[in-house]
């Protein structure tokens, strides 16, 4: 796919939190990310909503276009970042790019969950990769872990912390009695909230994180309306109280179990004893425990949500795509 070009030309659909992230790392580990892909890595272009706005890195102004389409389609374009989230034009965006030749990875859960099958329908029709490690868990690499990890295995359970925001509220309401405002406008400053952030304090994005992990730990497109989702709006300080005083702490949990052939899938706060294992995962982190049938429990946790986080997992599945492993679908 690559393997004539000395340069790879990278399209960069958002310059947002995630989008200013993979520059951040681009410039400062350009090195080590060059010598792991044995290509110079340059930008040829960022789509924005706001061609006014300013921005934490100073860019060259002719960078930079609002014609997000165009640029994913563009001839000197090798791979399409979509950073930009949402759905449209973002799920455009991803399928002309592909249909144009342009392998692709984003960041979008909500894009993934539903519309993942349009989207590696199009990959495999035209046999190039979509990458999409930072979707779920950020740098956490459990897409990986299970997709391809454990793909010898049956998973059976799924159970996670897969929202950054609401772990961090959550948290710092416990651990620091922050109010839901202070710690809400905390997780805003630390770039994990979704632009809508309902999707973050009503389940929606843990519910998007879980159907794309359900769909490949049980070989067949979870659909996000078989979620059953509760937010966080309804715990209260006395919950929390009560949580603590008998040795629970109240995290947004979701959950995927598979039995006699049925999955359930669930998102909501759970009051989990101090000894489970997703009860120490702190704020900013995520963290998934999957139960696979003759081998046994597996937990994988880290930063979960952020700049960086998300960053790196985006520039992990450039440097995989170009090692030429195979990235498509949800590996069934
Ligand atoms: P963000 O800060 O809101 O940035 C979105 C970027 O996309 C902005 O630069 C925006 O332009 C641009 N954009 C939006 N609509 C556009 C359009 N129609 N045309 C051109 N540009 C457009 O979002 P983010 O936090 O970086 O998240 C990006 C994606 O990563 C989302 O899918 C999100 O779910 C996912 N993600 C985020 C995190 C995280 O921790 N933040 C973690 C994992 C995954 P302007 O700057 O001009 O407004
Ligand atoms: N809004 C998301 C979160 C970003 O809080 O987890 C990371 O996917």
């Amino acid at each position: 796919m690559f393997n004539s070009k000395t340069t790879i030309n990278i399209a960069l659909l958002g310059f947002g939190t995630v989008g200013q992230g993979v520059v951040d790392i681009l410039h400062k580990n350009k090195a080590h990310l060059e010598e792991k892909c044995g290509k110079k890595l340059e930008i040829a272009g960022i789509a924005v909503r706001n061609l006014e706005k300013k921005r934490d890195i100073d860019l060259p102004k002719s960078l930079f276009t609002t014609e997000s389409e165009k640029l994913a389609t563009r001839d000197d374009v090798d791979v399409v970042f979509e950073l930009m989230g949402g759905i449209e034009p973002a799920k455009t965006c991803v399928l002309h790019a592909l249909q144009a030749g342009k392998p692709v990875v984003t960041a979008n859960k909500a894009l993934l969950a539903e519309y993942g099958e349009e989207i590696f329908t199009c990959a495999r029709e035209n046999n190039l990769p979509v990458g999409y490690e930072a979707s779920v868990a950020a740098a956490v690499p459990v897409i990986r872990f299970l997709r391809d990890g454990l793909a010898s295995s049956q998973i059976n359970e799924i159970e996670g912390i897969l929202n950054g925001t609401t772990n961090f509220i959550l948290s710092q309401m416990q651990e620091k009695g922050q109010s839901y405002e202070e710690a809400f406008n905390l997780a805003d400053s630390l770039g994990y909230l979704e632009a809508d952030p309902s999707l973050d304090v009503d389940g929606w994005d843990a519910a998007h994180k879980l159907v794309i992990l359900a769909s490949i730990a049980f070989k067949k497109y979870a659909r996000l309306a078989d979620v059953m989702r509760e937010g966080i709006a309804q715990v209260t300080p006395a919950d929390i109280a009560t949580a603590k005083s008998s040795g629970k702490v109240i995290k947004l949990v979701a959950s995927a179990r598979k039995v006699e052939g049925k999955v359930t899938m669930q998102v909501r706060p759970v009051a989990l004893s101090n000894n489970h294992v997703l009860s120490g995962i702190g704020a900013g982190m995520s963290g998934v425990r999957l139960h696979a049938d003759r081998v046994g429990d597996f937990f994988a946790q880290g930063p979960g949500a952020g700049a960086l986080p998300t960053a790196s997992a985006v520039l992990s599945d450039l440097v995989a795509m170009l090692r030429n492993a195979e990235m498509s679908g949800f590996g069934f």
